[in-house]
């Protein structure tokens, strides 16, 4: 199957008489799939009963007559004002206890049951008229989950649904209180329903109460969104799709993408690069225009898994974007760049957010492929160079990765609850060795803690905080080189200590027997290259000492092919570490020139440069912004 392009675009924002006009610019761009809809409901259903579906009708006729592909959204991230005079209490509550009031968008509570049968019933009734139309081809469910932070809601259903969910996983209290520990502070309960949401305590909540609400959490967005795809399932089918988000972990998206057909991400490099990556600042000047190089690819690895394969880009940054605390442009040819990167990491689609730029309401300053006159915007002509190039390229075909990364939702609930260091963040422990893999030029697959890991000559699993006995088993029998650490196993599954004392791995004699956090500007440093920073480990045990740090305590510890990393090495350790494992491993490593990422199909290797200057490799020079590709 050929990649394909797209655009998200709402006809409701816009005088019908130019629907036809853009669309036959659409086509003219190379462009096969429109996103509409999905936050269209008083437009659909103007008062409670009343549908108005006619305009949508003219605008999917319009566009599919055209020559477009219509994706669908159900249009449950943005519920009418109406729908909270139905159901008053159907409002999120923050941490503080306080309204998340109308105005915006996402203002429902996940647990909320009066809402979810409205999801149903929207759902329904767009599923019932569209669910077999020729022009619609694939459908997105709602809108960024946990988006704006609307995961957590302390809220009176949520309230009644944890204590529910509590219920039927312990079963009596006495087994809650033995699990959460609740003898500590003499914080037993005898009846479920005197069991609070875990916010306004006096001092911190027992962190397994928060942990089994970030559970409790999750599983609410799985459920609501199962509704609709329950409902939509009988009526169509086309696949169903959701955006998902970056650095978005308050859910467990494997869990919530085994009922979907195909996952997609909104990516923005450069307003995540401004609003939520560490980074360097010598590193976040350079790439002010590119984004960071490895976080778009991160996700692109990562929701291959959720998607089991399948997977697209629903909204692509074309130009500044908004919301970010500053909102640069892009270098030219950048648009051009993150499509092709999407691509070769197997993405089916790439859609831009959006067609025209809207001059009024929150986004105005939200770049689209054309001006709010009308005018090409600059992402317009690299999108149809995308267009016509990836016409001529053809299939691309993927291969398995060089490495399996094991990534897990629950690691960031535990950390994200007891992090013992202010700056341990797990998602920015993935990136630091996500990053080091990458700058070693190897292609890499993210996957679920269960995944099938033959045939990968190395598997790293750092901070994979809860790891049963079977996973051990399977890690350290893995026909390869495995690096578990830091923090891996280091909790049982009610987040407390296990004893015998992590990470107690089969045949591999190393014990943790204390934990450090290390403050910014603080290190401890490794014997050859590089520091530990944020986070080290004290461990004794006979396991052979692969690396030492310089105060003598051992850094990596071996046995045959399974690795316990006791510590968060530095950018200069990390690239250590590799050149000590991957070439046993069989791996061979390709010292890249900085800014220039690259990544393997079947039959190709691509190389992006997201540096500031032009660099030289395989004989040719890539500018920035620049890409090429060759034979393997
Ligand atoms: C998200 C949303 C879009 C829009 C863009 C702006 O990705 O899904 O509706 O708000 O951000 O960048």
């Amino acid at each position: 199957m050929n990649p394909t392009l797209g655009v998200c675009y709402y006809p409701e924002h816009w005088p019908e008489e130019i629907w036809a006009t853009d669309a036959a610019r659409m086509v003219d761009t190379g462009l096969t799939w429109v996103r509409i809809g999905e936050f269209a409901w008083t437009r659909m259903e103007p008062k409670p009963g009343q549908l108005d579906l006619a305009w949508l009708d003219r605008a999917i006729d319009t566009l599919g007559n055209a020559g477009l592909k219509v994706v669908l959204g159900t249009p449950t991230a943005t519920p009418p004002r109406w729908m909270i005079d139905k159901h008053p209490d159907m409002l999120a509550r923050d941490v503080s206890g306080q309204i998340r009031k109308f105005g915006s968008r996402r203002h429902y509570c996940f647990s909320h049951e009066g809402y979810r049968a409205e999801s149903a019933r929207i759902a329904r009734i767009l599923g019932e008229r569209y669910g077999r139309h020729e022009h619609v081809h694939a459908w997105q469910i709602d809108n960024e989950y946990a988006c704006h932070n609307t995961t957590l809601s302390y809220s009176e259903a949520a309230l009644s649904g944890f204590r529910n969910w509590l219920a039927q996983k312990y079963q009596s209290t006495d087994a809650l209180n033995r699990a959460w520990g609740n003898v500590f502070w003499s914080m037993d309960y005898d009846d479920f329903d005197q069991i609070d949401l875990p916010n306004l305590t006096t001092t911190e909540p027992n962190p397994a109460h928060v942990l089994d609400f970030k559970r409790y959490s999750s599983d609410q967005v799985i459920a609501f969104n199962k509704v609709q795809t329950d409902t939509l399932r009988p009526l169509t089918d086309k696949p169903l799709i959701h955006n998902y988000m970056g650095r978005e972990l308050t859910f467990d998206h494997f869990k919530l993408g085994a009922d979907l057909d195909i996952a997609s991400w909104d990516s923005y490099p450069i307003g995540f690069l401004s609003d939520r990556l560490e980074a360097d600042e010598a590193d976040k000047t350079s790439y002010l225009r590119q984004g960071d190089p490895d976080n778009q690819a991160l996700h692109h690895d990562l929701y291959r898994a959720v998607g089991r394969g399948r997977w697209w880009i629903m909204e692509q940054q074309p130009g500044p974007v908004n919301w970010a605390p500053w909102n640069p442009a892009p270098l030219p040819g950048m648009a051009r760049l993150w499509a092709w990167e999407a691509i070769a990491h197997g993405a089916e689609a790439v859609c831009y957010f959006r067609w025209r730029q809207a001059p009024f309401a929150q986004e105005q300053n939200h770049a689209g492929l054309l001006r709010p006159d009308s005018v090409a915007a600059p992402a317009l002509a690299e999108a149809a160079q995308v267009a016509r190039e990836i016409k001529d390229f053809g299939e691309v075909i993927p291969a398995q990765g060089h490495v399996a990364f094991l990534f897990d939702y629950e690691a960031d609930w535990v950390f994200g609850t007891q992090p013992q260091g202010a700056d341990f963040s797990y998602f920015r422990l993935v990136l630091d060795a996500y990053r080091a893999l990458r700058r070693a030029g190897l292609s890499i697959d993210i996957l679920p803690k269960d995944a099938d890991l033959a045939g990968y000559k190395l598997v790293v699993a750092p901070g994979l905080a809860i790891m049963d006995d079977t996973l051990k088993t399977r890690l350290a029998e893995h026909d390869g080189h495995v690096i578990v650490g830091p923090r891996s196993g280091s909790k049982d599954q009610d987040g407390a200590i296990p004893v015998p004392l992590p990470p107690n791995l089969p045949g591999l004699d190393a014990t943790v027997t204390f934990v450090e956090s290390i403050p910014p500007g603080a290190q401890d440093l490794l014997e050859d290259a590089g520091s530990f920073v944020h986070w080290s480990e004290r461990l004794e045990g006979t396991a052979n000492v692969t690396l030492k740090t310089k105060n003598d305590h051992p850094a990596l510890v071996t046995s045959g092919t399974l690795h316990y990393l006791a510590g968060w090495p530095d950018r200069a350790a990390w690239d250590h570490i590799l050149k000590l494992i991957a070439p046993a491993a069989g791996l061979y490593l390709e010292v890249l020139p900085p800014g220039l990422r690259v990544r393997d199909t079947a039959t190709h290797r691509f190389a992006f440069n997201y540096g500031a200057a032009p660099v030289h490799w395989r004989g040719i020079v890539i500018p920035p912004a620049g890409l090429h590709w060759v034979d393997i």
